[in-house]
């Protein structure tokens, strides 16, 4: 591929306690700029501990990250926070303020970046749109669907205009009908912003709709990496094939 990698693991190691099993043992990873590259795993395999690297919630033991080739390790509060301007982030859970409505929850991290009101406004106003929210723009989010919520998510954290989006389990709470929309969506704000997006999943599934490419962890080690064409067609793994079996089974 000839577009420059945007985030590069190599040889990353991280461990919660000294005498754990490492949640992640020398992972090596790039991830393309304007790609979807999925990161596939069961519970416990190590995928959020790899995603909240990227944004140095965590930090590695051993090995480095790094985003458009700087180290993340080396960065000072001013670069993480510039850092982290430019990287969103989706969760599983939503991870609204419940007491605010949807636009304060969008306006959120330009207030905190000190962005001027009008500016503000117009933004949130345009994300919003973007979104499908603009009637339910005061509503709060108890109030929403569950699709609605994660599509708020979305917005705030397309807010700050990031070149990165990651998604940890971003649809693993939402119906099949729901998880559609939400990904169709996620794949067309890749394709008209070249946002890149790693997303995070345990469903085969999510991975065969958007991604283009996937690496499939098992306990902290990435055991295949491919095209997601290549990984269907041809996995060599049996951790893969375990998922593959497991999406077959969920069909039927
Ligand atoms: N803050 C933490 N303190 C101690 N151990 C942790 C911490 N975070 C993760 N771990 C451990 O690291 C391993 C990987 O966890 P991680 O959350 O990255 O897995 P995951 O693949 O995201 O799982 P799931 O699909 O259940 O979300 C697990 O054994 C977990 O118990
Ligand atoms: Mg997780």
């Amino acid at each position: 591929m000839s577009e420059p990698a945007v985030i590069e693991f190599r040889d990353v190691q991280k461990r919660f306690a000294s005498n754990a099993e490492p949640a992640l043992a020398g992972v090596t990873l790039s991830v393309m700029r304007g790609e979807i590259f999925g990161v596939i795993g069961q519970s416990g395999a190590g995928k959020s501990t790899l995603v909240r690297l990227i944004n140095a919630l965590e930090r590695p033991g051993a090995g480095t990250v790094s985003v458009d080739g700087i180290d993340v390790a080396s960065l000072d509060a001013d670069g993480l926070r510039r850092l982290r301007r430019r990287i969103g982030m989706i969760f599983q859970n939503f991870g609204l303020l419940s007491s605010r409505t949807v636009a304060q929850n969008v306006a959120f991290p330009l207030r905190l970046a000190g962005t001027g009101r009008s500016e503000i406004d117009t933004r949130v106003d345009e994300l919003l749109a973007r979104v499908g929210l603009t009637e339910h723009a005061h509503k709060y989010p108890a109030q929403l669907s569950g699709g609605q919520k994660q599509r708020v998510g979305i917005a705030r954290a397309l807010a700050t205009r990031p070149e990165v989006l990651l998604c940890d389990e971003a649809t693993s709470a939402l119906d099949p009908e729901t998880t559609r929309s939400v990904l169709t969506l996620l794949k067309e704000l890749n394709a008209e912003l070249g946002l890149t997006i790693v997303l995070i999943t345990h469903e085969m599934e999510v991975v065969r709709r958007v991604c283009d490419r996937v690496a499939v962890l098992e306990t902290g080690r990435v055991v295949e990496t491919g095209t997601v064409g290549d990984i269907f067609s041809n996995t060599a793994h049996e951790a893969t094939r375990r998922m593959l079996g497991a999406m077959a089974e969920h069909a039927a």
